[in-house]
């Protein structure tokens, strides 16, 4: 049976899964690279490191395995980075990453004197500070030397793909994110280009996440021992190919990513606005479109916790939290690089409250995750303010790990949580994309019914659901307490 290779490029590691054409997971690595930090608020990430993890990567993977079975690779992506090659295909500068915060200004631009009403009609879309289009206004700015330079613009996965194929593509899902596309017709918006000093021909171009892009180099064919004719797959945002391997294709179908960032994705069938656009309005890896709301923090704000308690052990620093759910006093947000869903505030951090000198370790422990949960919350709100009620989801992403994470989203949402039988998110997600792409599957929709199933579900208990209610009204009126302190902060 043919084997297939979901690449997710993540912001702490790149994660490789072969997948069998059924399915079954037949063996997977992770390789890390570092983010930079250069100022406060800023991250980058070099591209070469991508690229580097993905070539040591490749051999581990495929150690022991037929290589020559596999019939297809494809890839989830970090989305929104700003990847700039010259002439001679050199990367110009570091990647300025999703949850980079150095456009307030831009962003500021494009929301009052080009206006939220003008963003949104061109792009479905308004203008948060991770968006491609603010960064490339940056670089005009700053860096103007650099910006000239400028032969191709690329998202973090395409990069990946242009290396390996030659082809500079991406994928609607993907680049709804840059603030360029005109997510309603899938094209280009000339005004956006116009407007960030842009030439279509320097922008990649465009493809459905399962259409095959291009034959893989030859060099690569030979360095891994594959078959000349396999399938690249122009791939997905990591959400939208979270969303594929979790199995949420169809109307309504809902997913929660737990990873660096948390992320509430609908799928829908058709194309729609958030009448505030605070969830964004982008184009699914299945042809149909979705919304999303999106937190820069989410299980990395458990990891940067477990830092400063100086642990690993996160299972053992969760234990013995359950008699605390619903009755901690302490309070967290989660907004350690700023907030993008609902606040779209590059100001605000991370904060602690409701301490007391009986505070334990445990109950500060479970604020972090129960804060993450309530900025969730953020952004189901506001997809029911839009009239979507969201009475079931799946979890992906790291966090989907901890048992208890899942029990307390669940009752501080008020949903049901279906158990995911293979819990490998985006670079499942992927690999599937490769299986349509190579034909193994005649749309994404058959493939998804065929390969994601649940093994579980967690109910919300109405007595937790109550408690957590209210202390989520609690949470709601902390942050506009603090928004003119980050300011002066
Ligand atoms: C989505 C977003 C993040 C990144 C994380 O809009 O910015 O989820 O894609 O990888």
């Amino acid at each position: 049976m043919k084997t297939y290779i979901g690449i997710d490029v993540g912001t702490s590691a790149l994660k490789l899964l072969l997948v069998r054409a059924d399915g079954k997971i037949l063996a997977s690595r992770s390789e890390t690279y570092p983010v930079l930090y250069p100022q406060n608020g800023w991250s980058e990430q070099n591209p070469a490191d991508w690229l580097a993890a993905l070539k040591r990567g490749m051999p581990e993977l495929l150690k022991g395995q037929d290589a020559r079975s596999v019939g297809g690779l494809s890839f989830g992506g970090q989305m929104h980075g700003l990847v700039v090659l010259d002439k001679d295909d050199n990367v110009i500068r570091p990647c300025i990453l999703w949850n980079d915060g150095r456009t307030e200004e831009q962003t500021e631009y494009l929301n009052t004197t080009v206006g939220k009403d003008v963003l949104s009609r061109r792009t479905a879309n308004i203008a948060f500070a991770g968006f491609t289009a603010p960064k490339l206004l940056w670089l005009k700015e700053h860096e103007p030397d650099n910006f000239a330079k400028i032969k191709r613009v690329c998202l973090p996965k395409d990069y990946l793909v242009y290396m390996l194929t030659g082809t500079h593509s991406t994928d609607y899902s993907d680049a709804s994110g840059t603030l360029l596309l005109d997510v309603r017709h899938k094209r280009w918006s000339s005004e956006m280009l116009d407007l960030c000093g842009i030439d279509i021909s320097q922008l990649p171009r465009l493809y459905e996440s399962y259409e095959p892009v291009g034959p893989l180099k030859p060099e690569y064919v030979k360095l891994w021992g594959l078959c000349e004719n396999t399938a690249v797959a122009a791939g997905a945002g990591d959400n939208a190919a979270s969303a594929i391997g979790t199995g949420a294709a169809e109307h309504g179908d809902t997913t929660i990513s737990l990873g660096t960032s948390g992320t509430v994705f609908i799928a829908q069938d058709t194309f729609g606005v958030d009448s505030k656009n605070a969830l964004h309005s982008f184009c699914h890896a299945n042809g149909k479109y979705h919304l999303m709301g999106c937190i820069l923090s989410a299980a990395a704000c458990n990891s940067w916790w477990m830092n400063i308690l100086n642990s690993t052990d996160f299972i053992g620093e969760q234990a013995e939290t359950e008699e605390l759910l619903g009755k901690n006093s302490v309070y967290f947000l989660p907004y350690l690089t700023g907030e993008r869903s609902p606040h779209n505030d590059v100001n605000a951090r991370g904060a602690f409250i409701g301490m007391s000198p009986m505070t334990t370790r445990k109950a500060m422990t479970l604020a972090v995750l129960e804060g993450v949960a309530f900025a969730l919350r953020d952004c189901v709100e506001v997809a029911k303010s839009n009239g979507i009620d969201i009475r079931k989801t799946r979890v992906c992403g790291g966090g989907a790990k901890s048992e208890l994470w899942c029990k307390i989203l669940a009752n501080v949402l008020g949903v049901s949580i279906e158990r995911l039988a293979v819990e490998h998110g985006a670079s499942y997600g992927a690999a599937i994309l490769a299986m349509v792409a190579d034909g193994a599957y005649k749309d994404v929709s058959n493939a998804v019914t065929a390969l994601v199933h649940t093994n579980g579900t967690i109910n919300p208990s109405p007595d937790l659901t109550r408690a957590y209610q209210l202390k989520y009204a609690a949470f709601r009126a902390i942050y506009p307490a603090l928004k003119d302190v980050y300011k002066i902060l």
